[in-house]
């Protein structure tokens, strides 16, 4: 078994920027769930499938296959072989992944892979249902937040500097909707685990929050 820290929290509290600094800093793998997620719905939006359509999302899975590898040390999500790691990222691709991946087949789909990765590495693993439900027995659990304002002005900000148009009540607007989709859900809502330490990085640095999870990890 490998040393699991799995840090969950709502969209936009920043998991992964932190995730990758402990990463480097403490020499785990860095492994991005919400990545598979978004692999997956790319399937789906390929398909022209409708995400409401429970059973043409769960019969679109049979002919998916997610994997994941790693280039210089940068996670590549593969989808049926095809390297789809640039386009996961759109807001279309995270609107799809949220409301497919309330669906108890496609969250079936990925838990083997994500443990697999657990139990052969050392590994900072994000998401929403780490710490509960995919290594309940992790060594460190983290539920990392931040208010729904900061969140959008992290967003907000991060898009303008692409040179993006934007408006800020859209971003919270959607953050919103996401959280209210993720905590709500039937199946694994995103919630605290009860062991979990919980850290809202709203008044917090980068730095700050980096070596506070650091000195919570051996
Ligand atoms: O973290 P992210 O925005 O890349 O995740 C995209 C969506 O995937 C998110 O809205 C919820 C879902 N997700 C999930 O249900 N469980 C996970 N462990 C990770 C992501």
């Amino acid at each position: 078994m490998g040393y699991n820290v799995a840090i969950d929290g709502p969209a936009g509290a920043g998991k992964s920027t932190i995730a990758k600094l402990v990463a480097k800093e403490k020499g785990y793998i860095y492994v991005d769930t919400g990545a598979m997620y978004r692999g997956l719905a790319i399937h789906f939006l390929k398909k022209g499938i409708n995400p409401e359509d429970t059973q043409a999302v769960a019969d679109a899975c049979e002919d998916a296959d997610v994997s994941i590898g790693y280039e210089d040390g940068v996670q590549q999500v593969y989808l049926n072989g095809e390297n789809i790691t640039s386009g996961l990222r759109t807001e279309e691709v995270g609107n799809m992944a949220s409301k497919t991946s309330a669906i108890p087949k496609v969250r079936e789909k990925l838990l083997e892979l994500q443990r697999s990765l657990a139990r052969e590495k050392d590994v900072i693993m994000d998401g929403r249902d780490i710490g509960t439900n995919i290594l309940p027995d992790a060594d460190v659990k983290i539920y990392l937040t931040a208010s729904v304002e900061t969140r959008a002005m992290r967003r907000y900000n991060e898009l303008k500097e692409k040179g993006e148009d934007c408006s800020l009540e859209e971003i919270a607007r959607d953050i919103r909707e996401r959280d209210e989709r993720d905590m709500n859900r039937k199946t694994a809502p995103l919630k605290q685990a009860d062991d979990a330490i919980l850290i809202d990085s709203s008044n917090m640095t980068i730095p700050e929050v980096v070596a506070r999870i650091c000195s919570c990890c051996r």
